[in-house]
């Protein structure tokens, strides 16, 4: 694992959208494993500015997220495909249509789940796979847990995620308790996987990710085996690991 260090959120952002336009400048037809959340808006922010600067062309980009609320139809202002068109898409020359986001109301979901995974083997996997961290060292929706799940799959979200994530919704009750995220095979399938955090409350997931036992109650710390991951992270969030 490579830790790039960076002074501040904005600081992280600039370094890991420079990350993600070096991908699509250098392999244009690239598939980008994409994520959402707080941690990654300042980075899309970057992406798009280079993308008005002229700098960078999606137009053969494909992109496939990580994770959707079920129960979320993706016009749904709280919804994941909603997040990445508002973020990113809507700004950029990006073919919806090579777009994914898993369908927060698919019906007969193994099937759906499993057809998701099948599409990422089928665009060749993802050359760059963005990630936040949960502050419980979650990856995607993957949840502390006692085993790493390989696929796609539908997940209960953990007390401390509904919680983590309850400020974005009018009340808590309003967070959905469960969700489809790409499973921990499906991420680690990815060619080269950026991990982007901030901030104090990331911390100890930060630490446990780079320097802890590799275990499923650190879903993040399976990165460890991966052979190509950077993680760009803030003085705040690399507070408890190791200065250099
Ligand atoms: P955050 O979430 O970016 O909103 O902190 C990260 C995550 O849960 O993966």
């Amino acid at each position: 694992m490579r830790i790039i260090r960076a002074k501040d959120y904005d600081d992280m952002s600039r370094k890991a959208a420079n990350i993600i336009a070096a991908q699509v400048q250098l392999k244009p037809d690239c598939v980008l494993g994409l994520a959402t959340g707080s941690t990654p808006i300042g980075t899309y922010k970057n992406l798009v500015a280079a993308y008005e600067a002229g700098d960078l062309d999606f137009s053969e980009v494909k992109s496939y997220n990580l994770d959707e609320y079920r129960g979320l139809p993706g016009d749904h202002d709280q919804s994941y495909r909603y997040f990445m068109n508002v973020n990113l898409f809507d700004h950029v020359n990006i073919d919806k249509a090579n777009t994914h986001v898993p369908d927060g109301l698919m019906e007969d979901y193994e099937a759906a789940c499993a057809e998701y995974d099948a599409a990422v083997a089928a665009a060749g996997h993802q050359d760059l796979q963005l990630l936040g961290i949960g502050n419980n060292g979650h990856i995607g929706f993957n949840e502390p847990c006692d085993s790493f799940i390989v696929g796609t799959h539908c997940v209960d979200l953990t007390e401390s995620t509904i919680q983590a994530n309850s400020r974005l919704f009018d009340s808590i009750d309003d967070v959905p308790r469960q969700a489809y995220t790409m499973g921990i095979g499906t991420i680690m399938g990815a060619k080269m996987i950026l991990v982007i955090a901030n901030g104090d409350a990331k911390a100890q997931a930060v630490h446990d990710m780079c320097f802890g036992p590799v275990v499923p109650s650190c879903p993040a710390s399976i990165l460890q085996l991966h052979p190509n991951v950077v993680v760009v992270a803030d003085e705040a969030a690399l507070a408890l690991c190791p200065a250099e």
